[in-house]
């Protein structure tokens, strides 16, 4: 059993996805030890709690600079003995010793295809309605793990959706989630819980 932790911001419906998978048996070799929220009130506690997965709690207001709320975030994973890392609507980046510690052990789900729309400045409902600016006929999300740059590291699974006429950025965001983020991070994560993910040379090789 992988022991993982999910580190959330606010209302954690990729958390409920995984713990859905969790519930149904998907999940076999991954064992949810943590929730870990940056924010005091997210409903992705209210989350964790419902389904009995102890939770804590750091904020970045409580420290100086980027690099110590790293190391904080990190003295709780090691508490814990976290082996693998969802950043799941994780909404600060994190200095690259945390990329480092969990080198192809950190995923991330994006909102986006990368490399369109993701990067410094691109989160939440930001990412569609650039998408939407920009008149892109798809868009999707993306599962990729966690490298020193933000949205760049090696990419594990894409799925797209099409935009239709009246898309507002909270209605694509919702088809987005619906259709993309919450199937396919529960499956990266029993990928790599069962040792199926490889990278080399930056490309992930998926063995099934
Ligand atoms: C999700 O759409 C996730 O992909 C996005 O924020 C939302 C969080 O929702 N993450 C990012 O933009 C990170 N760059 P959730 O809290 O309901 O899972």
């Amino acid at each position: 059993m992988m022991r993982v932790a999910v580190l959330v911001s606010g209302g954690g419906s990729n958390l409920q996805a995984i713990l859905d998978a969790k519930a149904r048996g998907e999940l076999p070799q991954t064992e949810l030890c943590l929730v870990l929220s940056s924010a005091h009130g997210a409903y992705a506690l209210e989350r964790a709690e419902k389904a009995g997965v102890p939770s804590e709690v750091c904020s970045p207001k409580d420290y100086a600079d980027r690099s110590a709320y790293t190391d904080a975030i990190l003295e709780i994973l090691q508490k814990h003995r976290i082996e693998a890392v969802v950043l799941a609507g994780f909404m600060f980046m994190l200095s690259p010793q945390f990329a480092e510690k969990y080198e192809n052990r950190a995923l991330n789900v994006h909102p986006a295809l990368i490399p369109s729309f993701c990067g410094p400045g691109y989160y939440g409902l930001k990412v569609h309605e650039y998408a939407l600016a920009a008149g892109v006929k798809v868009s999707g999300a993306t599962v990729h793990f966690v490298t020193a740059e933000t949205d760049a590291g090696p990419i594990i699974a894409q799925k797209a959706v099409e935009i239709l006429e009246d898309d507002t950025p909270e209605v694509l965001q919702r088809r987005i989630m619906e259709q993309c983020e919450w199937i396919l991070l529960p499956r990266a994560l029993a990928l790599l819980s069962e040792g199926k993910i490889t990278v080399e040379n930056g490309r992930v090789h998926i063995d099934n």
